[in-house]
């Protein structure tokens, strides 16, 4: 059974083997995390670490039962009860409700472990399957997310309140 984990140095190879594997999936639908990404993956992996432990941001992965990381769940700037998500799932995980379920286990554990009230997330108008899943997850919409706010797309916020 996969298990959702908070991000921590020993998952870098399989986080990085999870990026290379579906670089081109990703980039279909969000901006491609560019070259330098991957060369400077330890420096990138090691500074988001910093970033969690200063508590600004939560990060975690789907892990596999052997060990390969199938989705990517994150929790950006932590501030007055406030969070914005972000996620992306392996292209061999996809259309079997694993973003659907994780983003709902990733609202309690964002009450229940980092205090949160409310999540924010912003999705293109073109990406159906991400605003399908926010909705499954109990967001609603809640104005427009602007090309700044999606790499150089148009689209819309999404917000959820928690239940504490
Ligand atoms: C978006 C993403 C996380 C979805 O992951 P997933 O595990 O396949 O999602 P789920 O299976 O939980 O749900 C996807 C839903 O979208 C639907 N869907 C998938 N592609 C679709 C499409 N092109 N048009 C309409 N609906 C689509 C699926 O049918 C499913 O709905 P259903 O359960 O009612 O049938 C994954 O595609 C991904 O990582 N994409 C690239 C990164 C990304 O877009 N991240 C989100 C940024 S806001």
């Amino acid at each position: 059974m996969p298990e959702l984990k908070r991000l921590h140095s020993g998952h870098a190879p399989a986080v990085l083997a999870f990026e290379l594997a579906n670089r081109t999936y990703f980039a279909a639908s969000i901006p491609d995390r560019g070259d330098d990404f991957f060369d400077q993956f330890t420096v990138r992996h090691n500074a988001l670490l910093t970033e969690q432990e200063a508590g600004s941001c939560a990060f975690y992965v789907l892990v596999a039962e052997d060990g390969s990381v199938l989705g990517r769940f994150n929790l950006y700037d932590l501030e007055d009860g406030t969070a914005r998500l972000g996620y992306r799932v392996a292209e061999q995980a996809a259309g079997r409700g694993v973003a659907t379920a994780t983003v709902r286990e990733l609202c309690r554990i964002a009450t229940a472990r980092h205090g949160l009230r409310t999540l924010r997330a912003a999705t293109s108008h073109d990406n159906a399957a991400s605003q399908k899943v926010l909705t499954k997850a109990g967001f609603v919409p809640v104005g427009p997310a602007t090309p700044a706010d999606l790499g150089g797309k148009s689209g819309t916020w999404y917000q959820r309140d928690l239940q504490p």
